[in-house]
């Protein structure tokens, strides 16, 4: 199995904001987490401080990261693993792999919101050394989130 990386500032050769979209769609379905359309998709990626890496296997784009930098911080606007490729330990490497790419980039801080009964998520950022800060009440329709919060090594 090769799995392999790309990140994308804006739409290039290789993905597309449907195919971004298709993939959020399967990977929150069953949630109330709103799908993400192609134009709302292209509409994030015309500011040139947000960003997405796609993770592949071979020819398949297997999962996202979405985020925004500013300064020296970094939000996490959405991660998402296809379900067929869940707990095999994708989720870790495309973080680990954002980890790199960040320290790059000169970001020292690197922060996400996550519906407080999220357990996959939560538990993925945790193993992954983000520490919770704090919550943001009814940020959701139906939960709050949890602010989480990972500092550059
Ligand atoms: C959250 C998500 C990205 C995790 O991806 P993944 O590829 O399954 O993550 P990993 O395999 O790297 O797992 C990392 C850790 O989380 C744990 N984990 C993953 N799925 C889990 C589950 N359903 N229940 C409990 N723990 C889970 C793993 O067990 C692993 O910890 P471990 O090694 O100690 O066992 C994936 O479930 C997903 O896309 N969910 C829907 C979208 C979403 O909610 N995104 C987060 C928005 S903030």
């Amino acid at each position: 199995m090769t799995i392999s990386f790309a990140v994308y500032d804006g739409l290039a050769k290789g993905i597309t904001a449907e195919k971004l979209s298709e993939i959020h769609k399967l990977s929150f379905q069953g949630s109330v987490e709103q799908v993400w359309t192609p134009a709302e998709i292209s509409s994030l990626l015309l500011n040139p401080d947000t960003q997405v890496m796609t993770i592949w296997q071979e020819a398949q784009a297997i999962g996202f990261l979405m985020w925004r930098q500013a300064r020296e911080e970094a939000e996490i606007l959405t991660l998402c693993i296809l379900p067929a490729w869940r707990t095999q330990g994708m989720g870790s490497q495309i973080l680990q792999e954002f980890y790199l790419l960040a320290a790059k980039n000169k970001i020292a801080e690197i922060f996400l919101e996550v519906r407080e009964n999220n357990a996959p998520a939560i538990r993925l950022y945790e193993k992954n050394a983000f520490k919770a800060m704090g919550q943001r009440k009814n940020y959701y329709s139906d939960k709050d989130a949890l602010i989480m919060k990972y500092i550059m090594k």
